[in-house]
């Protein structure tokens, strides 16, 4: 079966799926993206991904590509063509095509859109939990707004394969005064000896607010457990229980080492495992239809 992609405007092939060497997310990384688990056959927190995504392109003043009604079907058309039932589909929106000229192009240009799925086998992701993952730091070179989630992801790309060289699955990132800000591509999070969770607050400029991360944040409440939003520095991470990350592609991953020191026992830790196994009971899932 040949995988199918939507872009602008019409489903192709994805293996000649193409867009014009002009795309301003081509050429400037001038566009916005979103990832969203798909899970038996449904869409897992979809509203609170839609809802980002009009925040990411009002924050660059990105039109939306059309009605988010019409976008919402294009995605579920995508899901069904692709014949994904566990896996993740991904929405792209640049600024569209223009010749290269820093500044916006003229108004009326229309925002290009791109919508893949693609099944992953939910297996996969349970056999990397049960092992965990290990993580190092390293500085936060980004620019100032990650929480607008852009496809501007250099610094990530970086500091992800400098994860890998290094036998790592992700990267901590680390702000000026020493703090955990997130991953390179997910939230990152700690338990302390009294079984507290912690994670850095989405104050709405140094973070991308998950929405994995908003889920986990319900499902610990009903969990009974104490949640703390802030900052947290690397020797407390260090120094903790338990260290997990969350994203829509990993769920909730236990992180086993930091910079090669193990957390807690050196293995996935009960509150991380209990977390993760609640978070689809906690998560809104909307079928593809
Ligand atoms: N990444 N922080 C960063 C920097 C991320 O790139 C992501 C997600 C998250 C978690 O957000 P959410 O829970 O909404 O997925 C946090 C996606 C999955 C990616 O880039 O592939």
């Amino acid at each position: 079966m040949s995988r199918i992609a939507y872009v602008n405007g019409r489903y192709r092939p994805r293996a000649v799926a193409a867009v014009s060497i002009d795309d301003r997310g081509y050429q400037f990384a001038d566009g916005v993206y979103e990832v969203i688990e798909v899970r038996g056959a449904a869409l897992v927190d979809e509203d609170a991904h839609f809802t980002r995504l009009r925040r990411s392109l009002a924050e660059l003043r990105i039109a939306p590509p059309m009605e988010e009604a019409a976008l919402r079907l294009v995605l579920r058309e995508v899901i069904r063509r692709n014949r994904v039932v566990d896996g993740m589909a991904y929405m792209q929106v640049s600024r569209g095509v223009a010749r290269r000229d820093h500044v916006f192009p003229a108004a009326g240009t229309r925002p290009a859109l791109v919508v893949t799925a693609q099944a992953v086998d939910p297996m996969k992701g349970a056999i990397k939990a049960a092992a965990g993952i290990r993580v190092i730091t390293m500085p936060d070179q980004r620019w100032k707004r990650p929480d607008i989630k852009s496809t501007s992801l250099l610094p990530n790309v970086l500091a992800k394969e400098e994860a890998r060289a290094r036998g790592a699955g992700e990267a901590w990132l680390l702000t000026a005064d020493g703090n955990v800000s997130e991953g390179a591509a997910s939230n990152a999070w700690i338990v302390d000896g009294e079984r507290r969770v912690i994670t850095h607050p989405a104050d709405g400029s140094s973070i991308l607010d998950g929405i994995t991360r908003g889920t986990l944040a319900r499902l610990i409440a009903e969990m009974g457990l104490m949640l703390e939003e802030r900052a947290f520095s690397r020797d407390e991470a260090y120094r903790a229980s338990e260290a997990f990350v969350t994203g829509a592609t990993s769920l909730v991953l236990p992180v086993v080492a930091i910079d090669d020191r193990p957390v807690g026992d050196g293995r996935p830790g009960p509150v991380a495992t209990a977390l993760r196994a609640g978070f689809h009971g906690a998560a809104h899932h909307t079928p593809i239809g």
